[in-house]
């Protein structure tokens, strides 16, 4: 049984999980829109990335006698400057959700919760990988500045980015139902 701090943490985290998943699909609507299809198929990818963690949390918290609870979300913004804006975002927010895990788990080590602990470490090993991820489009992006080549350049690379991104969706999904 899972206690009420616990519950509530956990509830808290599958708000911001869908939060950023709404976030990523504002930045991949407006990466289509403004010529950049690489990027949006990496957001979008990203964006359905996000409701599988929030999936994970839900089905978590409900599995150890919690009860999972959705929360109102503000509207996410549709103005972005720039590719580089839309990814010095990406990269902000994915250091708020590494330190929104972190906080999470040290909360259940201080409720002696090991097995939230244990589940934790996977989100925790996610978040180095999705803020190295970030990190990395964003140097090749600052790099190609202006320059239209190293953008357009930049795009194919997250295109092939998304195509893994997907594989490896599918590959879990395959997994989780058993295939
Ligand atoms: Fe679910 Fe990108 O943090």
């Amino acid at each position: 049984m899972i206690t009420k701090i616990i519950e509530k943490a956990i509830n808290e985290q599958i708000r911001k999980e869908e939060d950023s998943s709404r976030i990523y699909l504002s930045m991949a609507s407006w990466s289509q829109v403004n010529g950049f299809q690489g990027a949006a198929e990496w957001l979008y990818a990203q964006s359905d990335e996000e409701r599988m963690h929030e999936l994970k949390l839900i089905h978590y918290l409900n599995d150890r006698g919690g009860t999972a609870q959705l929360a109102d979300l503000e509207i996410p913004t549709t103005k972005f400057k720039s590719l580089l804006d839309v990814f010095q975002q990406v990269l902000k927010h994915e250091e708020y959700i590494s330190a929104s895990i972190n906080e999470i788990y040290a909360i259940s080590i201080k409720q002696n919760d090991y097995s939230t602990g244990n589940f934790l470490q996977w989100y925790i090993t996610e978040q180095i990988e999705e803020e190295s991820t970030a990190k990395a489009v964003l140097d090749q992006i600052q790099l190609a500045g202006e320059e239209k080549g190293g953008l357009f350049h930049m795009d194919k690379e997250l295109a092939a980015l998304a195509a893994k991104k997907r594989a490896s969706q599918l590959a879990a999904a395959t997994t989780n139902a058993g295939i």
